[in-house]
């Protein structure tokens, strides 16, 4: 009997990493969690073990730590990397540039160079639309033109072109770059879910937050837009669905597929009126909003053409709106506090 292929998730601790260990264990991966713990919470271990039933492999600490990472790699024999380990506020990133750059760009760095040093040469990068910018026309294309506007978004672009370059050295890597959208809800148990630190910079927290009585009211950024009601439009995703584009990935490339960049959305774009309303349906519980001001580097509409990975990963998204806020919500009831105060063993 062939052993499990053994992935190696940095960053496996955090909203997409936690919900991605979970997919790849129950489709008979073993996967590993490498996470420093800045912006996740160790108790996340314990529902983990919770939800598959299986002790949880996860060693503390950072992916820019080289040796770390090439012990561990070898220790476990990896099969492939999925790399979600990154800073991902983008106000944070324009007030802070050098900690994103340092982080996003020396991790995987560092990984890339931990990597070449063993014989896996397969990795899966957690990349985003923010790499389209202000798109010209939708749905979005994977060869849309890619621009930046803040240092976070910049990164993600870089990290693109430094897996284009070891490809373009070497054609024993195989990569696969996916361009998230908007990833929202949580794991149907309601044991994982999205549990920001401080005040929420995306929508769904926000509302759910609103939702269980932590905040007045939600602001909407924005109320001119020109869409249908005159609020942003964006791709929203479920969490399960975007952990199953992992899976689907990983798969494919331990299978030889040639290396790719795929876009990760539903393909079809909702308003944060039309998200407000959904939520409210699927939860009972009302959210009031103030219109405020547009937030600096939003656009008027983002969402995917999401046919490229149904043809390369034979992946789509299945689950709808009223699901990622029913379970979004499921999550938030059961957990006021996100984490916090949860006793951190394992
Ligand atoms: C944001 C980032 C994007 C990043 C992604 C994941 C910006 C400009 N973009 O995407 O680069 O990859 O998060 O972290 O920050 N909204 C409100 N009230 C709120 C929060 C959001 O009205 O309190 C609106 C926004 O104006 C937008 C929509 O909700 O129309 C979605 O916002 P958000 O969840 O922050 O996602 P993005 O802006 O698409």
């Amino acid at each position: 009997m062939t052993h499990p292929a053994s992935i190696l998730l940095t960053g496996g601790a955090g909203y997409i990493g936690s919900h991605t260990f979970v997919a790849l264990a129950q489709a008979g991966f073993t996967p590993v969690i490498l996470d420093d713990f800045s912006t996740s919470n160790r108790a996340v271990l314990n529902r983990l073990q919770r939800i598959t039933s299986q002790p949880v492999l996860c060693q503390q600490g950072s992916v820019a730590d080289r040796v770390l990472v090439h012990d561990l790699m070898q220790r476990h024999s990896i099969a492939a990397v999925i790399h979600f380990a990154g800073f991902k506020a983008v106000g944070e990133s324009v007030a802070q540039p050098l900690k994103y750059y340092d982080n996003n760009l020396g991790g995987m760095m560092a990984l890339l160079r931990a990597m070449e040093r063993t014989p896996c040469r397969t990795l899966v990068f957690s990349s985003s639309a923010t790499v389209y910018g202000d798109p010209a026309s939708l749905p979005i294309t994977e060869n849309f033109p890619r621009s930046h506007t803040n240092p976070y978004g910049h990164t993600k672009l870089v990290c693109e072109d430094m897996l284009a370059a070891v490809r373009e050295s070497n054609p024993a890597w195989r990569t696969g770059v996916l361009r998230y959208f908007n990833p929202t809800g949580a794991h149907p148990s309601g044991l994982i879910g999205e549990d920001p630190t401080g005040l929420p910079n995306n929508l769904m927290p926000y509302v759910t937050q609103v939702a269980v009585g932590k905040r007045p009211f939600l602001n909407i950024y924005g109320q001119d837009y020109a869409t249908p009601d005159g609020t942003g439009v964006r791709d929203y995703i479920h969490i399960q669905d975007l952990a199953q584009a992992h899976v689907a990935a990983v798969q494919a490339l331990l299978k030889g597929a040639d290396s790719f960049t795929v876009n990760v959305g539903i393909g079809q774009g909702h308003s944060v009126l039309d998200v407000v309303r959904a939520f409210e349906q699927a939860s009972g519980k009302p959210v009031p909003y103030r219109f405020a001001a547009r937030r600096a580097g939003d656009v008027a509409q983002c969402y995917a053409d999401a046919s490229l990975a149904k043809r390369l990963l034979n992946w789509h998204a299945t689950h709808t709106l009223a699901a990622m806020c029913a379970d979004a919500w499921r999550w938030q009831s059961n957990n006021p506090d996100g984490y916090a105060n949860e006793p951190a063993s394992v």
